[in-house]
C-alpha cells in the first residue's frame, strides 16, 4: 500500500464529481493533505469533508500556472503533503505535465494517483460496453479543436475516417463542427450520446443520432461539462438484437484459464 509522504506533491484523480468514485488511495492522500488544490470549476468540496482540520483549501480556477506551482512548491519544501486535485483522470486533459515539470525541475517528489474520467463513468451511466466485437475495438479520445489547438494529423475527420467508438471532451460548445466533421465519414444515423456533468445530482443524459444531436444539445442550452459519445456501439436496441458474442466467453473458445469445449 502506498505511503503518503510529507513533501510530495500528489496530482489525484477523484473522478467526474460524485465523491463515491473516488479511489481509496486518492481519498487516503486528501485526508492527510496540508495543502488541497482543487479544479473548482468542475469540482465541489463534497470529496473534501474528512481532511485535516488543518488543511488549507485553495480552488485552482482563478490561479495561473506560475502561482499554482509556487504554492505547491512552497508547501511541499516545508514538508507538506499536498494534494493537487483533478477532475477524472488526471492523464487526460488535466494539464499536469506543465505543473509536473517545474516542480521535478526544483527537485519535489511528485506522484500521480489515478482516477474514473468522464467518458468511462459516462459509459457506465449507460450500462454501455464501448468495445463490442465486429463493431468496435477501438476508443478514440479526443476533442474537438478550439483555443487549444491540436496537430494537424489529429483532425477530426480525419479520426472519424476509422469510423472506431469516440469519446469527445471539451468539445460541447462545438457540437455544430462537431457533427460537421463527423458526418464526413459516419452515417448520419450513428448514435451518439451527450452526458453531462455525469454522476452528479444534476447528471442529464441526450441520446439521439448524428442527424439529430446538435439540435437537442442547443435545446437543452449545453454548452459545458459534457462528454459526447459516438459510435454504433451505442445502438439503443442492441440488447434486443443481440448476435455478438466476444471471444472471452464463448464455450468453444479455449485460453489459458479455460479449455474449449468441442464444437
Ligand atoms: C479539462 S477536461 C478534464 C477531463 C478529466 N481529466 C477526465 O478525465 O474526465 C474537462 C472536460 O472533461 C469532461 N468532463 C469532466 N467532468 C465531467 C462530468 N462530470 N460529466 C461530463 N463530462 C465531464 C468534459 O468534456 C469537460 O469539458
Amino acid at each position: 500500500m502506498m505511503q503518503v509522504k510529507g513533501g510530495t506533491v500528489y496530482f489525484v484523480g477523484v473522478g467526474p464529481g460524485d465523491p463515491d468514485l473516488m479511489t481509496i488511495r486518492a481519498k487516503r492522500v486528501i485526508d492527510q493533505a496540508d495543502l488541497i488544490l482543487y479544479t473548482g470549476s468542475l469540482l465541489g468540496q463534497e470529496g473534501f469533508q474528512e481532511r485535516k482540520m488543518t488543511a488549507k483549501l485553495i480552488d485552482s480556477a482563478s490561479l495561473h500556472l506560475a502561482e499554482l506551482v509556487e504554492l505547491m512548491q512552497q508547501a511541499a519544501a516545508a514538508g507538506e503533503v499536498v494534494a493537487r486535485v483533478h477532475d477524472g483522470d488526471p492523464s487526460l486533459f488535466g494539464a499536469i505535465a506543465e505543473q509536473i515539470a517545474p516542480l521535478e525541475a526544483a527537485g519535489i517528489p511528485c506522484e500521480v494517483i489515478p482516477g474514473v474520467s468522464a467518458a468511462f463513468a459516462a459509459a457506465a451511466a449507460l450500462r454501455a460496453e464501448l468495445t463490442i466485437p465486429e463493431l468496435s475495438q477501438t476508443v478514440i479520445v479526443t476533442r474537438m479543436e478550439g483555443r487549444t489547438p491540436v496537430p494537424e494529423r489529429e483532425r477530426l475527420r480525419d479520426l472519424a475516417s476509422h469510423r472506431t467508438t469516440l469519446a469527445l471532451y471539451l468539445s460541447i460548445a462545438l457540437i455544430d463542427e462537431v457533427v460537421a466533421e463527423l458526418q464526413t465519414a459516419y452515417p448520419a444515423e450513428t448514435p451518439v450520446v451527450v452526458v453531462q456533468r455525469v454522476s452528479c445530482p444534476d447528471q442529464q443524459i441526450l441520446r439521439g443520432t448524428l442527424a439529430d444531436i446538435a439540435d437537442q444539445v442547443k435545446a437543452a442550452r449545453m454548452r459545458t461539462q459534457a462528454v459526447i459519445l459516438v459510435g454504433p456501439v451505442l445502438t439503443p436496441d442492441l440488447r434486443q438484437s443481440w448476435d455478438m458474442q466476444s471471444k472471452l466467453y464463448d464455450r468453444r473458445f479455449a485460453h489459458a484459464f479455460r479449455r474449449g469445449e468441442p464444437t
